[in-house]
This record gives structure tokens, sequence and C-alpha cells, in this order.
């Protein structure tokens, strides 16, 4: 085969060079330099394909359409929702996520029910075997499914004909002899993703392709590939807790802000369909507790705040956050401590959403301060009707002034919290300000 001739060329200001460099000589910028093929063929390539000198202009109104909404379903729910509805013939999706979330278990189960078989597996990462001992674990038979072990992505292409649904397991270990780039470097990537996308689109077969996140950067992230596919799928999770959750980053075919929520369980991922029910253990029985609802996607959802208040004698006083921004908490104790009065100076203070999710949501903000409140003062947030039905939840956005200000989604919010029995709401209709909010359910309760 013919080595296609490949230049180095600057991601920042366009510079090309023949040889790799550090820095870009032209614009002073480290690292940005990707190897990319020269593609000397360009015009007479496309004036093959279309049978004419250049692409002429096509009226919109002539333009062929597609129906989108013809949808082939993934046999799983929650991907169902995110994709917007099933899957888009030719659709290429980009499944991201850091190693070991469960991108692997994924695609398996999607293999094993998608409505649009035979399913061509390329196992770029795991041998057949490590795959074919995961699919009995998950109880995939897998008699639709064809693996094959190959890392050179020309030669992928030219193995797989008329299939279903291609997977590929990950991008960041193909390759393409027409670069000299090891795998998992970005020129790599980006070249493997451009060839699998071409060919996905002239044949109509949807493509899932998994990319690997990693700290290092040493390997070239899903971030570089977004723009080259239809659909980005970003899957999260803490790996010591079961919750996983699909956020879609970029969608052709469908919206942007719906997740899926799933669980690791033995058998695989299972869907969570009524997420509310799983974060909520001491929720609102003890001080330091308070529930909240958040919007995921746009779904309300019930989750806990959790926050531990130490005296301390140091002089630069401990914060800590998990699940939620530690911005967002240095101005909650900011204004907990001018607002309100709380000498939070002289205490470390620790504030954890429950069950391993990550909220980004300003509505979390006035469960966050009276949990923190409540942790204070050692009080259940109240008054409790009986120790063990907790009724009570906040929600709102908290102000530098330390008013309570409303969120988008109220009324949605407090019917799933009503559904699921806290029958009590603290929002703006309730309390102004924080310090009203304190005062009220946590330092004149009964509790
Ligand atoms: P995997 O799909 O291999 O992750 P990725 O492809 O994103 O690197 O799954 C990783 C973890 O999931 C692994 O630590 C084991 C766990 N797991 C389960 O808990 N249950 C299962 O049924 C399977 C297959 C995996
Ligand atoms: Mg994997």
């Amino acid at each position: 085969m013919v080595k296609a001739s490949t230049q180095y060329v600057c991601q920042q200001c366009g510079y090309a060079s023949p040889k790799w460099m550090g820095q870009c000589p032209n614009c002073g910028q480290w690292n940005s330099l990707v190897e990319t093929v020269i593609n000397q063929s360009k015009f007479k390539s496309k004036s093959k394909t279309r049978g004419v000198g250049f692409a002429e202009p096509v009226r919109l109104s002539d333009v062929k359409k597609e129906d989108y909404t013809k949808r082939i379903a993934t046999g799983i729910g929650e991907l169902d929702r995110v994709l917007g509805g099933g899957i888009v013939t030719g659709m290429v999706v980009l499944i991201a996520g850091e190693p070991g979330i469960g991108k692997s278990t994924l695609l398996l189960q999607i293999a094993d029910r998608v409505d649009r078989a035979p399913v061509i597996y390329i196992a770029g990462e795991e041998s057949a075997t490590q795959i074919a001992n995961r699919a009995s674990r998950l109880g995939v038979t897998g008699e639709n499914i064809s693996l094959i072990e190959e890392t050179d992505v020309d030669d992928v292409i030219s193995q797989i004909g008329p299939t279903g649904l291609i997977i590929i397991d990950s991008i960041q270990t193909l390759t393409t002899q027409d670069l000299t780039g090891s795998a998992g470097s970005v020129g790599q990537v980006r070249e493997c993703t451009a060839r699998l996308t071409s060919w996905a689109k002239k044949t109509g077969t949807p493509l899932f392709i998994v990319g690997h996140v990693t700290k290092e950067g040493t390997i070239a992230g899903p971030r570089v590939l977004e723009h080259m596919v239809d659909t980005v799928l970003w899957f999260e999770g803490d790996r010591r807790e079961s919750l996983r959750i699909i956020r879609t980053i970029k969608n052709r075919f469908g919206p942007t802000d719906e997740v899926g929520i799933f669980s690791m369980e033995e058998k695989g991922l299972a869907e969570v369909t009524n997420p509310s029910n799983l974060f909520l253990g001491q929720a609102g029985k003890v001080p330091g507790s308070v529930v909240t609802v958040v919007m995921e996607g746009t779904r309300p959802m019930l989750v806990e705040a959790q926050a531990l208040v130490v005296p301390t004698k140091l002089a630069f006083p401990k914060r800590s956050a998990s699940g939620v921004d530690p911005r967002r908490v240095e101005l909650i104790i900011a204004v907990l401590s001018r607002r309100v009065g709380l000498p939070l100076w002289e205490h470390d203070v620790f504030v954890n959403i429950a069950g391993g999710i990550r909220i980004n949501d300003p509505g979390a903000d006035l469960a966050i301060a009276t949990a923190i409140a409540s942790a204070f003062y050692d009080k259940v947030i109240g008054p409790l009707t009986t120790p063990t039905t907790p009724t009570f939840f906040a929600i709102g956005e908290v102000g530098l002034l330390g008013e309570v200000r409303e969120v988008v989604g109220l009324e949605r919010r407090t019917k799933e919290a009503k559904r699921v029995g806290f029958t009590n709401s603290i929002t703006n209709k309730e309390a102004k300000t924080v310090s009203e909010a304190i005062r009220k359910y946590i330092t004149s309760s009964n509790s």
C-alpha cells in the first residue's frame, strides 16, 4: 500500500510543518501540532464519486429529506431517551467516560438487545475471550454479535459487510498506517474517526464509538472528536457507588438536556426509571440532612444534602464538598457567616450530596444552607410530626444578600417531592431569606 504523506498542522493557527515540533514556530503555542494526512487527490476523488467536477449548489427545497422520526430502539429505554427516541440510520454516537465506568458493559447490552441484527463489535481493548466472559456474566448469548479483534482501521472497514450496527471499543486503540503517530494520539484518533464516520454515512450503518477520558492527557480524549460525530454521550458516576448517569452533550437528532439513569448491578447496568427513591437513606431524619429536588434533564429527582460542622482551631478552617461545586459551597458558607451570623470561621464544614450523584443545580442551595445550619445547631429540620417520617424539603437558589430565589420548574419539583411523601416545602414562598428559613425551620423547631 502506498503511504499517504502527512504533515503536522498547528490546531491553533493552521501552520503546517513536515516534522513534529513541541512548539508552533508561528503562534508560539505548545503541543498544538497534530499529524494530518495530506489529501492530494481531493478534487479528483470528488469528481469520481459525485460524477461532477465540484459540488454544485442544490436548491434547499430539492434536498432529499430523511425521516428522523423513524428510530431503531436500542432495547434500553433510558438510552433511547437520551438519544432522542432511539438510533437513526447512519448515526455516529460517541460514548465517553472514565475507564471502568461501564462503557463496554453498556455496549454489550445494547448489542444484545438492539432491534438491528447482526452487530459487529470491534474489540481493540480486550480479547475475544474477555468479552465472551463478560457476555456470559451479563447473560448475553451473543448469537447476533460478531467480534473482530483488529486495530487497523482500514482493515476493519474492509472486513465489515452489510450489518445492523457497529461498535468500536475503543477509538484510542485504532490506528491507520497512513499516519506515523501511535494509537491514541490526536492525529490517529481523529483520522480513524473520520474514516469510520464517512463509512457509516455512506452505508447508513449506525456506529457507536467508545472514547476514554483520561486524567493524564497522554491519550487524546473524546473532546477532540466532539465536532466529528452526531451525538456525544457522557457516562459518569462514582465508581465506588452503583449510580451511573448518561448525559447528552451534543445531539444532532434530539434534545441535549436529557439524562439516562442506571445502576451498576451484578448482572450489568439496570435502568432506574424512578430515581427519586434511590438517594434517600436517612434523609431528613438526622441533623445535617435536608432533602431537595434537582432537575436532571427534564426529570425532577429527590436528593439529600448532608453537612457536618466541626469546631476547629485552624486559622483556615477546612471546607470540603463532594457532589457539588466547592465554590458554590464556599459562597453559601460566606452567606451563612455574614447574613445569618453563624460563626463558621471557627468550624470545619463538610458537605456531601448522598448517593454519589453530582449536582449542578442552584436549586439545591437552600438545602445545602439549611443542612449546614441544621448540623451547626444539631437540630433536624422540622418540626417533625413523628421522628420516623421526615416531610420537609428545601428548594431555592441563595443570593449573595442572603435572599432565597425562585428556581425554574418549582412546581414540577414540588409535585415530585409530594409524590414521594415530602409534603412540607421550604421555598422562596415560605421564607424570603436564608435567615428566615433557619429561624422558622431549625432554631425555633421543637425537635
Ligand atoms: P466496563 O464495562 O469494563 O468499563 P469500561 O468499558 O468503561 O472501562 O465495566 C467496569 C466495571 O463494571 C468493572 O469494574 C466491573 C463492573 N461490572 C459490574 O459491576 N457488573 C457487571 O455485570 C459487569 C460486566 C461489570
Ligand atoms: Mg471497556
